[in-house]
């Protein structure tokens, strides 16, 4: 240590000179004292938050969650969530209520179907497939020309799965109602492809799916 001190006009007091480096001894000045124990302060909070605690969401958890969102979001519907959701008494009752106010014109109050509108949901005759997929893709889509509107634009994604849930409730109830137009579908069997399909581009599989037909049937 060199015994030499001088007085800098910027650094104030030298106390120390190593190799031509001059060191005074100044006190901190207050923002980087503030900085440097508010970066303490935030890492111990942080720590606890996120990892001790674990009361926040780390990134990767934060982005699972929103894939998670998205793949909601294009909602792949299966025969099997279909079935499920019937099984949920609050969508059911949901479905019902869009049943009453947009399928009750033509498919009349218990799905018996009308004359000269809407067929008979609840007999084991589907003229589009009576699996619930096939029942979405006839919700979604339609029958424009027959005049089964498409009730995917008015309805939306939960709207239909809701109604779509409650018809799975009435299907095979046997309603007396509208004669019996398609062919028949039987639950369990002919469900046998269960490959998701998306809803906005539904496919055709009732074909696939081991139908009789109703003169071989009755
Ligand atoms: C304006 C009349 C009308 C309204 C309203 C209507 N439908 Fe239909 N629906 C029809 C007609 C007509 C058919 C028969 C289509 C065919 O024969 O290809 C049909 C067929 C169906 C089928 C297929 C039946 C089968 O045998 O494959 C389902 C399922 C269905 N409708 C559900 C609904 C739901 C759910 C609503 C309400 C959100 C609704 N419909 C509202 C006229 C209507």
């Amino acid at each position: 240590m060199n015994e030499v001190k001088r007085t800098d006009e910027i650094q104030g007091e030298i106390l120390h000179v190593y190799d031509d480096i001059e060191e005074a001894d100044n006190n901190l000045p207050v923002w980087w004292l503030l900085t440097f124990y508010g970066a303490i302060v935030f890492g111990l909070v942080y720590w606890f938050y996120y990892h001790e605690y674990g009361i926040g969401k780390l990134p990767p958890e934060v982005y699972a969650d929103k894939m998670a969102a998205a793949e909601a979001e294009r909602s792949i519907v299966t025969d099997e969530s279909l079935d499920a959701l019937a099984l949920d008494e609050s969508a059911v009752a949901a479905g019902q209520e869009i049943f009453m106010a947009q399928c009750f014109a033509c498919h009349d109050a218990k799905g018996q179907g009308r004359e000269g509108l809407g067929p008979n949901l609840t007999d084991k005759y589907w003229v589009h497939g009576g699996a619930p997929i096939d029942i979405h893709e006839t919700v979604t889509t339609g029958v424009a020309a027959k005049g089964m509107p498409p009730w995917a634009p008015i309805l939306g994604e939960t709207g239909v799965n809701q109604v779509v849930a409650y018809i799975l409730t009435i299907r095979n109830t046997d309603v007396p109602g509208k004669a019996p137009e398609g062919e028949i579908w039987e639950p369990g069997g002919a469900v046998a492809d269960d490959a998701p399909t998306m809803c906005t581009q539904p496919t055709s599989r009732a074909a696939s799916r081991g139908f009789a037909t109703v003169s071989s049937a009755s």
